[in-house]
């Protein structure tokens, strides 16, 4: 059996882009994109957005492409692979550890979204928006609950995880992404046609270059890198399940156009209602679990059934964003583990499974119950979002680019972005021009930015 086989692979061409588009769609398309979009200038941001995603997105998501996908191992060991003994392979290490590390508290909030299904089900969000606030602090802050739902998540993704490629992943991401997309569309359809929406929609799409400053651009680029889940592993540890056909550059454009088109949809679903009660809409966690439930009461009040309807239908869309991306932030360490230690999959699983609750346990804790579990004065949960979304994720995108432009053998890069010469692929110039200056460029003037530098 060769190796490829050994390891599994995704079985079809939909199973890899539902499975890849699943890691990538996640909770920050629902609660940044939107709001980061309409503080920026609407549709001038969203073109903006654009042309971050095609200029850095695609290119830095076929880098990773097409180490997993020549490498067919995990992540850190696909970068070791390309590097030849040399440091290079850190790279491929801290893509890893940062999935670990997002997981900690990525967990948290995707089990929170588990919470907020069943309190819709038991009909539980009503009140006033301080009632909505309260909800939220003494849940969040509660030591034992979302402790309970992150194990909750977790378990369910171990579910996923431990039937494997074609049979856990790719099945798994069959079944949820249409469902997320169904709705989605049935949310955005509910939101037009309330009153007064379309000035949610304005706020979203009308052009107003006035909003446009140099931050506006840096706004765009650390919201592209996090959207499309670059730098993190998970799109080079599902490469590697890629088979030799799947055609590298053609899957990282649907990605891309799948993941901004899903977050937009997201703002289509999310302005109109704040608008048309005249709530200010913010982002984060308090925008999905304080905001939404008091708009949901304002917007549908008058219908219970439809508000029960409207909100049970949001928070399960938010929980299947949050497991698939959790699904594929799992994947990333499971395959390290089984393959670095040559254990088997379940146990790799289970291992993993293990440090994700104690790692998500610490992180809740640190917002409740553990008040003193800080770090440079945040608590661990702050702590861990600002270290890998500032810090991992830049470098990780900066050193991938470097790694790929100016280390590795243009061959291999050629081979693989157009599948050993049976596809054409007419820019490999130009995309080898753009890994090599331009994006490691611009990564680096986010990442300073982002420390205050510049
Ligand atoms: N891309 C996901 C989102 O937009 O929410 C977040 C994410 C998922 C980040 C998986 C990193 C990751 F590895």
């Amino acid at each position: 059996m060769s190796k490829s086989l050994e390891r599994g692979n995704f079985g079809t061409k939909l199973g890899v882009i539902l499975a890849t588009a699943g890691g990538a769609v996640g909770l920050g398309n629902v609660w940044r994109f939107p709001y980061v979009t309409g503080q920026n200038g609407g549709a001038a941001f969203i073109l903006i957005y654009f042309l971050c995603v095609l200029i850095m997105g695609v290119p830095v998501m076929l880098c990773e492409f097409l180490i997993g996908r020549h490498a067919q191992t995990n992540t850190a060991r696909a970068y070791s692979k390309l590097a030849n003994g040399t440091p290079w392979k850190w790279v491929g290490y801290m893509g890893v550890l940062t999935a670990a590390l997002i997981i900690g508290y990525y967990g948290v909030v995707s089990g929170w979204t588990l919470q907020y299904v069943l309190a819709s089900v038991t009909g539980q969000l009503h009140g006033t928006p301080d009632d909505f606030r309260a909800y939220f602090s003494e849940f969040s802050t509660n030591p034992i609950k979302p402790i309970i739902w992150m194990t909750l998540l977790v378990g369910m993704t171990h579910y996923v995880i431990v039937h494997g490629i074609e049979d856990g992943i790719e099945k798994a991401s069959k079944i949820m992404m249409p469902l997320l997309f169904l709705l989605l569309l049935v949310l955005v359809g509910c939101s037009l046609m309330l009153p007064g929406a379309m000035d949610g929609v304005e706020f979203l799409l009308k052009p107003d270059f006035s909003k446009v400053t140099g931050k506006t651009f840096l706004e765009a680029l650390g919201q592209s890198f996090f959207s499309l889940s670059i730098a993190m592993g998970c799109l080079c540890t599902y490469a590697s399940y890629f088979k030799r056909e799947t055609n590298l550059v053609g899957t990282a454009f649907q990605i891309s156009i799948i993941d901004t088109f899903v977050a937009i949809l997201a703002g289509l679903m999310i302005f109109p209602a704040p608008m048309s009660v005249g709530v200010q809409p913010d982002s984060g966690p308090s925008l999905i679990f304080i905001t939404l439930p008091n708009v949901f009461e304002q917007a549908f009040g008058s219908m219970p059934v439809v508000q029960y309807v409207v909100s049970l239908a949001f928070y399960i869309l938010l929980s299947i964003a949050a497991l698939t991306s959790n699904i594929s932030l799992h994947e990333v360490s499971t395959s390290f583990l089984s393959e670095e230690l040559r254990i088997g999959r379940r146990k790799a699983a289970t291992f993993v499974s293990l440090m994700c609750v104690i790692v998500g346990a610490f992180c809740s804790l640190s917002l409740g119950g553990w008040e003193w579990a800080k770090l440079f004065g945040m608590p661990f949960f702050d702590l861990f979002d600002w270290f890998t979304a500032n810090i991992c994720l830049p470098l990780g995108g900066f050193f991938t680019c470097l790694f790929i432009g100016w280390f590795v053998e243009h061959k291999i890069i050629h081979d693989e972005i157009t599948n050993w010469g049976t596809s054409n692929y007419h820019f490999f110039h130009l995309f080898v021009f753009v890994v090599k200056y331009i994006c490691p460029l611009f990564i680096l003037f986010i990442f300073l930015h982002q420390l205050g530098w510049v």
